[in-house]
């Protein structure tokens, strides 16, 4: 197999930027060792086009689930030109933050007020901080994905297993202060004795509890709404993380479709169709703790975030986009299912109809994921494990991502009769986080 330019490029990056870029998902080892494009020049629709000039369909992170609305979405980019033409940054703040809040609280109507930050993990951050303010009370449970910020990692330095199964297991607290062991502990979906037995162990503590409420599927209503109520009888601050759960299954926070009041909700990825916007939305008293701690950014008070949330917004709601995304992934895993019956190997099509999951089983799970990345990468695909649906993929792109897969598993299904390694170009991909060697 040739190695295109972007993967010369990135063993270049590895050498100069520590860990080769800024955000693991976007690592050429969690796809491809060695071949994988790495590097972009055009992104449009669900295309991308490599250094090379290659164009590929994108069947994979989408902008890691941040561009619902395809890539360069000319809507978006109309309002966004314009507002650089007019001047993205001045010493006077931007009205559309104003206009951004109201509309925001509009959608969430238990909440009055709203800060904003440019990403999710310090929009996480940001919220404990809100919350622990307004508690008095240091101590956070959680459960799922928050960010790489002290607060969160340092759970797992008085037990490191304390992030497996929370979507990134054996993270290393390096650089976290000692001195926060022992202020976070994991609890896990659906096991309400865990959150009851961490509530006790840290009696009278806890200030906030902070959960994604929904990865891989629709969320465990009896426990959420346990989780609710115990919040309120010990005052504990409910965070419901919607970074990656809000704009799948409507526009905004999901847990309005269930009817749950968090006291805070934080979103982000989606909220911007690709331009940094993030957002903490909360309660009135809840969210007037934010004026007794010092929380402030320069960068905050850009414009291009909130024009392009507010322009996604629009959209989202005039175009029922939620509705379309459900769908089209509904389409896709049908289909993906059809293709695994008639190829005969051993992938669950799993996960909420907007966001496919492809879990590759058996003793040679990581091997057949590369494989077929591999494979599909060759006829023009950028395909892994997951596909955040877009409302750029259109049925003809389906269709072609469809044949394309089942030829893939039928080399799957051959590779396996065999000697798999025969059929990898190179070294099986990461899973999860690990050290890259340089
Ligand atoms: C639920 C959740 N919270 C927080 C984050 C961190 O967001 P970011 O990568 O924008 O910092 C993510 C990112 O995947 C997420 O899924």
């Amino acid at each position: 197999m040739h190695r295109n330019s972007g993967a010369i490029l990135w063993d270049k990056a590895k050498k100069l930027i520590p860990g080769g870029n800024q955000l693991l998902s976007k690592r050429a080892e969690q796809f491809l060792p060695e071949f994988w494009p790495a590097y972009y020049q055009k992104a449009l629709g669900c295309k991308i086009q490599d250094l090379d000039g290659n164009w590929f369909h994108d069947f994979s992170i989408m902008g890691i689930g941040t561009c619902s609305l395809g890539y360069a979405n000319p809507e978006i980019n109309e309002a966004v030109i314009q507002a650089i033409k007019d001047g993205s940054m001045s010493s006077l703040n931007c009205y559309e933050e104003v206009e951004l809040a109201e509309k925001l609280i509009s959608l969430h109507p238990w909440a009055d007020g709203v800060r904003f930050t440019r990403g999710g993990g310090e929009s996480c951050s940001l919220a404990i901080r809100i919350a622990r303010a307004y508690s008095g009370k240091d101590v956070v449970l959680f459960s799922g994905y928050h960010g790489w910020h002290d607060w969160y990692l340092a759970t797992n330095i008085n037990n490191t297993n304390n992030l497996n199964n929370q979507l990134l297991p054996g993270l290393e607290p390096a650089g976290v202060p000692l001195s926060l062991s022992g202020s976070v502990f994991p609890f896990h979906e659906g096991n309400i004795e865990e959150f009851e037995q961490k509530l006790t162990e840290n009696q009278g503590k806890v200030g906030v509890v902070i959960m994604e409420i929904w990865r891989y599927a629709e969320p465990d209503l009896d426990f959420i709404s346990h989780i609710r109520k115990r919040c309120y009888e010990e005052n504990i601050v409910l965070v419901l993380d919607e970074i990656s759960s809000g704009f799948r299954l409507n526009t905004g926070g999901s847990h309005s479709i269930w009817g749950i009041q968090p006291d805070i909700c934080v979103l982000g990825k989606a909220l911007g169709n690709g331009h940094p916007i993030g957002a903490v939305i909360g309660r009135e008293e809840i969210m007037d703790a934010a004026q007794s701690s010092f929380i402030s950014s320069s960068y905050w008070t850009e414009r291009v975030g909130f024009v392009a949330s507010l322009k996604t917004l629009e959209i989202f709601q005039r175009d029922n986009v939620a509705k379309k995304l459900l769908a089209t992934g509904k389409n896709i895993k049908t289909k993906l299912k059809d293709a695994v019956i008639q190829t005969g190997i051993d992938i669950d099509i799993i996960g909420i109809d907007s966001v496919p999951i492809l879990i590759f089983n058996g003793g040679k799970g990581q091997e057949m994921k590369t494989l077929f990345t591999q494979e599909m990468l060759k006829r023009g695909f950028l395909a892994g494990n997951v596909i955040y649906v877009s409302i750029a993929h259109k049925s003809e792109d389906v269709v072609a991502y469809i044949k394309a897969a089942t030829e893939v598993f039928n080399v799957i299904a051959t590779a396996l009769k065999g000697n798999i390694y025969e059929y990898l170009n190179g070294p099986v991909s990461h899973k999860g986080f690990q050290r890259l060697t340089k």
